[in-house]
């Protein structure tokens, strides 16, 4: 490289340093002022900085993987009874976001109908859900040695299909959503309050 390059891309490294710098105070005081309640949602500039570092973590060969996992009525059936167990508490069924857990987490959940979603590649959500996002409260799901990736992929499968999601699938998955306790000990109840009559 000539030494005039040489002077621009130093150049540019300093500016994005000093870039970077600025970023960093500004998320440092908006935290201040906000503290670390999780009432709030982050900022636009917090939610690019961390898309955009979950986007280059996951390694460019694994975003590029197709579903290995051709797509069938069963598969999407299982996907759909899988995330109506397992994801809807935070999720929804319809993939909004808008439960009591998912609204009181930070970060939220988006609406995984979205586009910003939706314009993820089928690997980066794979690894999203096998692997989990630190800091925020979506775990890992799939097995380390990958003895149950067949399973995270169906799981991809079904949030391509959120956008399109029926009444009939909704109201499916309503009866293969955990019960709570309180909703156990209510049926308990009443089916006991029925057999003393
Ligand atoms: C305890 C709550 C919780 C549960 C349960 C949960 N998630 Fe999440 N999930 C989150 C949160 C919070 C985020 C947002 C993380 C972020 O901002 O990067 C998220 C993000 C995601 C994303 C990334 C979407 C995007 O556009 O960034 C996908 C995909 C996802 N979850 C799928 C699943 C699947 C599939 C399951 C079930 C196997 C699941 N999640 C279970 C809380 C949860």
């Amino acid at each position: 490289m000539s030494e005039r390059r040489w002077a621009i891309a130093g150049k540019t490294l300093t500016a994005l340093a000093v870039l970077s710098a600025i970023l960093i105070a500004i998320a440092v005081v908006a935290m201040l002022r906000t503290g670390v309640s999780a009432r709030t949602g982050p900022t636009k500039p917090e939610t690019m900085v961390a898309r955009t570092m979950r986007h280059f973590a996951v390694p460019a060969a694994a975003r590029s993987m197709p579903n290995p996992v051709p797509l069938t009525p069963a598969v999407l059936a299982e996907g759909r009874a899988h995330f109506a167990d397992h994801c809807a508490v935070c999720h929804a069924n319809d993939g909004s976001g808008a439960t009591e857990m998912g609204q009181n987490l930070y970060p939220k959940p988006p609406d995984m109908r979205k586009q910003s979603t939706q314009r993820l590649s089928d690997g980066e959500i794979f690894f999203i859900v096998k692997d989990g996002v630190r800091l925020t409260g979506m775990p890992a799901w799939g097995d380390a040695a990958g003895r149950d990736d067949q399973e995270t992929w169906k799981l991809v499968h079904f949030i391509r299909h959120l956008p399109a999601i029926t009444p009939q699938e909704l109201e499916e998955m309503k009866r293969l959503n955990p019960v709570s306790h309180e909703e156990a000990e209510e049926k308990e109840f009443l089916e006991g309050a029925h057999e003393t009559h």
